[in-house]
Parts: C-alpha cells; structure tokens; sequence
C-alpha cells in the first residue's frame, strides 16, 4: 500500500490542490489527514469539502476541535480566525443546507487516533494527548523524560502532525530519542552523497535546508522535491512527521507531505516540498479583516 500523508492544511486550498496534484502524480492507493484541515487559513470549507473527497480518513487537530468545539490555550489570533472559521461553516450551512450537513457530518466523524495496517497509531499531537501535545524536535534534549513517556506508550510506529515540522524521531533504549529533519535524511535524487545528518536541536531548524533559489530550485515549477527517504528498520519505534501543507514552521516556505510505502520490504517513507502560490494565500489572508496578516506573513517565510 502506498499511503500518501498529509496534515495541517489550515484552510490554505493554493498548497492543498498543489499536493493533492503532486500526490496524484505519484500513484499513491490512499491520502490520510493527520489533522488541522480548519483554523488559520481563509479556504476552510474547500478544505473541508477536498479532504472529505479524497482522504479516507481524518484526525482531529487542536485547531479543527477550537472550531467544532472550543479553542484550548490558543493565543488572540489563533482564536479570532478559529471564531472567524466557525462563522464561515454556520453561513454555509445556512445558505445551503445539503452541503452544510454534509461537511457538518463529516467533521463530526473524524477521530483522535486510527491505527493502520496493524503497526502504524496515528494522532495529530502525541499518542498520550492526541489533540493538543506536541512532540517537538528540541525535546530530545530539552525533555528526554517526556520522550521516554512518550516512546512507552508507542508499541512500533507513530504518525504524528501539530508541529508543523517535517522529521522522524527514533528511540533506542541505549541512547533515548533522537531527531532528524526530513532535509537530513538519505535522499537518493541528491547529488550529495553524506550520509544522514542528526539535527542539533539547539540550532536553527533552518540551518542546513536546500538552497530555495528560484533559479535552480527543481519544484520552482511545480514539481514537488524529494528532500529524504527514510527505510525502517524492522523492528525500530519512531516518530513520523510528514510536516505541515498549508503553515510549515522549519524555515522552508514549501508545503511538506510525505508518502510511505508498505509494499516495500522494508518500509519506506518519502519527504517531499513543494511550490505554491503563497502570494495568493497572503492577499487572501489580509483581505479577512478577522484573519491577521501576520498569518499571512508567516507563510512567506515559514515560520
Ligand atoms: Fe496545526
């Protein structure tokens, strides 16, 4: 099976129809959402409506339970867009009843954990607080005691979104946990030929990523860049983040997915970055007096 992972899209629908296009190019059997389709961005209802068509399943995020329920330690723009979110569903609902039932509907039945093909437990946050943890590169550093509570609730693999930074942390008893950002992993497609690089969680997440020159940046056109493959070990417990669609946080502006195949022997899991017209999500975002243009602004440069 080749799954193609996707999370975090908050409402940005020029990044979700982009990598809903890459992921297509890519002959996947199936998309899964790790959460936080709402909140944020200013195309919540098609975001909605796409991730109904074309995933088999969806996760609750913090964001998506702020708007279908109430916002929990969010800060005052996050909970005025999470406000602004919900309005946008009840209008829809109310000019055209069907197609607010059915999305309603749909939101009702996303969950805050699936586990799949008996060896992968999904949450958006962290497999002890699905919804709301997150699990953050630096912690393997700055908190190995959550890591370690963390890694014991994990009986193999754990697929996991909310940071918004595209990575795979991996537990041995000997050493605890450790970290490494999609752009450090082995990437056949590369020219560079080191072998994985571990992020120093101290430094800048950005420190290290490709060069994003517009000149010779491969997915300048559209095309979506291998950054890192990573090959399971048989028996190994980890972490993996596929990284955010519509608001990544490690520096790179490109929207992040990952696709992970289980035909493989071992299995495999793919990072991929990808352009998209941020330019038209920021004139968006600053024409929504509710949405603050510092959401727009943060999309520009990652962060
Ligand atoms: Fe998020």
């Amino acid at each position: 099976m080749r799954t193609a992972i996707i999370s975090d899209i908050h409402g940005n629908l020029e990044a979700f129809e982009a990598v809903l296009k890459a992921i297509d190019a890519r002959k996947v059997d199936q998309i899964i959402c790790l959460g936080d389709i709402l909140g944020y961005g200013p195309n919540p209802l098609e975001c909605v409506d796409l991730v109904a068509a074309r995933c088999v399943w969806s996760l609750m995020g913090n964001h998506d339970y702020a708007v279908l329920y109430e916002p929990t330690n969010f800060n005052n723009v996050a909970k005025q867009a999470a406000y602004w979110t919900r309005e946008c569903l009840d209008e829809a609902a109310e000019q055209d009843v069907e197609s607010g039932n059915r999305r309603l509907d749909f939101l009702n039945r996303i969950k805050p954990r699936v586990r799949f093909e008996d060896l992968y437990t999904c949450v958006h946050g962290s497999v002890r607080k699905p919804i709301n943890e997150y699990v953050f590169d630096t912690d393997v550093v700055d908190d190995p005691r959550k890591m370690r509570e963390i890694f014991d609730r994990i009986e193999n693999r754990c697929l996991v979104g909310h940071t918004h930074v595209p990575g795979i942390f991996q537990w041995t008893e000997e050493d605890g946990a450790d970290f490494t950002a999609s752009a450090h992993l082995p990437n056949p497609e590369s020219d560079d030929e080191s072998d994985e690089v571990h992020l120093d969680p101290n430094a800048d997440t950005a420190m290290g990523l490709p060069s994003l020159d517009e000149n010779t940046d491969p997915t300048a056109d559209g095309d979506p860049l291998l950054v890192g493959v990573h090959e399971f070990d048989e028996r190994e417990k980890c972490i993996v983040n596929p990284g955010s669609v519509g608001q990544p946080r490690d520096g790179d502006e490109r929207a992040s997915f990952a696709i992970l195949d289980t035909n493989q022997s071992p299995h495999v899991v793919e990072f991929y970055r990808l352009r998209y017209d941020v330019d038209a999500v920021i004139a968006k975002i600053n024409a929504i007096p509710e949405l603050d243009n510092w959401l727009g602004d943060r999309l520009a440069v990652g962060r």
